[in-house]
């Protein structure tokens, strides 16, 4: 399994990818793919990582900015993240999100957030803090994980292309 940056002709794939990935998942509304899709026509993937297998797209993570009460920030949401159904369990989505989240280490980003179930995102040092927070958020779904510099506080606001449907 490699993991290397999307290419442009990755778009395609990665829908497919990503409504395989969620589909028939009680906690999504089927429009992950639409919000990568969107994201990306807004220039906003600041990271969009693909995992292959013998050439073969396999898994995909997304990073985009979010901003911090109303301002621009150095903080950025991952997700969504999806992996083959069949490719599942084996190890591709955490070795995506660490992949992700060294890379943002790299480039001095302040922090990542995140909608998901803590039981899974524990494992990376995300964790919820109430000073840091979405408002529309499920209970306990919003996390973060400060990388630099100390965390701020207040609300977030993830990137219009999570609106899209
Ligand atoms: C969630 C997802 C990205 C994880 O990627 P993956 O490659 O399947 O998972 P990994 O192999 O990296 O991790 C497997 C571990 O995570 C656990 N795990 C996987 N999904 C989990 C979940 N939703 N909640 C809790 N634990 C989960 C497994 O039990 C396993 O634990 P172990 O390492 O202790 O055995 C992938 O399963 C997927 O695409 N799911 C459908 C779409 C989705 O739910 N996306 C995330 C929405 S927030």
């Amino acid at each position: 399994m490699q993991i290397r940056q999307e290419r442009l002709d990755d778009a395609a794939a990665i829908h497919a990818l990503t409504d395989a990935a969620f589909e028939g998942m009680p906690f999504s509304d089927q429009t992950e793919a639409k919000v990568v899709d969107a994201l990306r026509a807004a220039g906003a993937l600041t990271l969009s990582l693909v995992a292959t297998e013998a050439g073969n797209i396999v898994g995909h993570v997304a990073f985009s900015p979010v901003k911090i009460n109303g301002e621009a920030s150095d903080w950025y949401a991952l997700g969504p993240v999806s992996v083959w159904p069949g490719r599942q369990r084996l190890g591709i989505g955490q070795a995506l999100i660490r992949e992700g989240l060294e890379r943002l280490q790299s480039i001095r980003a302040g922090g990542c957030v995140l909608l998901g179930d803590p039981a899974y995102y524990c494992r990376f040092g995300f964790e919820s803090d109430p000073d840091l927070y979405d408002v529309g958020a499920p209970p306990g779904a919003f996390q973060c994980l400060t990388l630099n510099g100390s965390r701020p506080s207040g609300e977030v606001t993830f990137h219009p292309g999570f609106d899209a449907s």
